[in-house]
């Protein structure tokens, strides 16, 4: 505990899944943090239950004007966790464009625009930047084409900052986080666009040789290290956390 003692962190999707972890644990370590969702009714109810280190603010990470306004209103960021996601499921004869466009917008616009206010915000101080890409980012899967997509963009777009802020010796290092299946709440909006949930599921757990899905605690634990001064010579890098599934 307090390995993130004094730092002011900014988790996008922080009200549910992953981000709501990672933000459980950050205050955990002594963090400062602020959960940007879209989601106001669950993100100030965890503001509330994580006590006054946690302060909650509304963001539509596709949005330019919202990302201004809400950076605006904090003073200073050591760490920014670009975790807001959706999943679209479906392969390329099924997913339509305004789906495949919608993903983009938050997946991959969300997380450009996160890294550009946030490399505005830090570049005079340093810190870090981790992006939520995913295994699918690495390995794609028929039936995920928006999404492998968007994931993959987020793993390249992740390097170009990392390599931006190296070469202008800004001291903000840029990593990608690449979860397996994780028990959240996008797993379950995910079996329930699907025709047997059943067998997808199982199809989830076949495909990780540990045997299970992952926990969020799992992936809170690895973004607390990326946050941390522990990883200052880590950047640009793809931390894979799958239970084996890429290898
Ligand atoms: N759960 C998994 O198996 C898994 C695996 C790999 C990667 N990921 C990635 O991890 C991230 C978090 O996923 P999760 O499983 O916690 O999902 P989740 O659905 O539980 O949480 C996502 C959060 O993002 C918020 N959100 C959605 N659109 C937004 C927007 N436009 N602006 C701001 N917030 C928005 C939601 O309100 C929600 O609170 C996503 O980027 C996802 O792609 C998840």
């Amino acid at each position: 505990m307090g390995r993130l003692e004094g730092k002011r962190t900014f988790v996008t999707g922080g009200a549910s899944g992953l981000g709501e972890a990672i933000a459980r644990r950050f205050v955990a370590e002594g963090a400062e943090v602020v959960i940007a969702d879209v989601d106001e009714a669950a993100g100030k109810s965890l503001a509330v239950d994580l006590g006054p280190r946690a302060t909650f603010v509304r963001l539509d990470v596709s949005s330019e004007a919202a990302w201004q306004a809400a950076l605006d209103s904090c003073d200073t960021i050591n760490v920014l966790v670009n975790n807001a996601g959706i999943t679209t499921l479906g392969s390329i004869e099924e997913v339509t464009l305004d789906q495949f466009r919608h993903e983009f917008e938050v997946d991959v616009v969300g997380v450009f625009l996160g890294c550009k206010f946030g490399v505005a915000k830090m570049k005079a101080r340093g810190g870090a930047i981790i992006n939520m890409s995913s295994m699918t980012g690495v390995r794609a899967q028929a039936n995920l084409v928006a999404y492998n997509a968007a994931k993959a963009a987020v793993t390249h777009m992740t390097k170009s900052v990392a390599l931006h802020c190296a070469s202008q010796g800004y001291g903000i290092r840029c990593n990608s986080i690449h979860p397996g299946a994780i028990h959240t709440p996008i797993i379950d909006k995910v079996l329930a666009q699907s025709e047997d949930p059943d067998a997808l599921y199982a199809s989830f757990v076949a495909s990780h040789p540990l045997g299970r899905l992952g926990k969020p605690e799992e992936i809170a634990a690895l973004a607390v290290y990326l946050a941390t001064d522990e990883a200052e010579f880590a950047t640009g890098a793809e931390f894979r956390i799958d239970g084996g599934s890429t290898i």
